[in-house]
């Protein structure tokens, strides 16, 4: 198998990189994580890509012409798969044109509900019941695209919003792969 040369954006933690990088290194997954594209120099994730010598390249989202610099770097190492893992830049047109139904994103809420940001706080304030994640594709409306994957859970009366990452993360690290697995299983990418 020829594993799909992928992108990883990211903009702190890492954790979902961390995660993908491990399935990435068994043999029948169908990545590989050739580059890291980091808008934060100083995101926890691009160490990560340090440890496992996987190429990284900060990009300064306050310049103007980034996104030909993201292009450009995107060109360079061949990328054909682009997994948005924490990246909180909105993406540009020509990026989502140019990688038609080939860019993901992980989004820590049951899409449609919350989209964009402060999911925790405010599925709290909603009194909601249940809470989850979504791996879906990525196209011109924020948290929009098709959904691969939902994956979720009920809410503790506990449950604050540091509860709710935790789990919800726990849940990330499980649907991400499976996500590109299902993807990867029926196309013929
Ligand atoms: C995840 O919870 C994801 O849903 C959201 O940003 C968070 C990134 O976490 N988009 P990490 O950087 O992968 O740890």
């Amino acid at each position: 198998m020829v594993k799909k040369k992928t992108c990883v954006f990211i903009s702190g933690q890492g954790s979902n990189l961390k995660n993908l990088i491990s399935y990435s290194r068994k043999v029948n997954f169908p990545i590989k994580i050739s580059l890291v594209i980091s808008n934060n120099k100083k995101a926890n994730g691009i160490n990560y890509a340090k440890k496992y010598r996987i190429p990284y390249v900060f990009i300064n989202t306050k310049v103007q012409n980034y996104n030909n610099k993201i292009l450009l770097n995107l060109k360079k190492y061949n990328i054909s798969f682009i997994c948005l893992a924490g990246y909180m830049k909105i993406i540009s047109n020509n990026l989502i044109k140019n990688y038609q139904k080939k860019i993901i994103n992980i989004h820590p809420s049951l899409l449609p509900k919350f989209k964009g940001l402060n999911t925790f706080s405010r599925m709290i304030k909603n009194k909601e019941t249940k809470a989850g994640c979504t791996v879906h594709y990525v196209n011109k409306k924020l948290d929009s695209g098709n959904t691969i994957i939902q994956k979720s859970f009920f809410l503790g009366v506990k449950d604050d919003e540091e509860i709710l990452k935790k789990k919800t993360q726990k849940l990330e690290h499980l649907a991400f792969p499976e996500a590109i697995i299902k993807i990867f299983r029926n196309s013929s990418f």
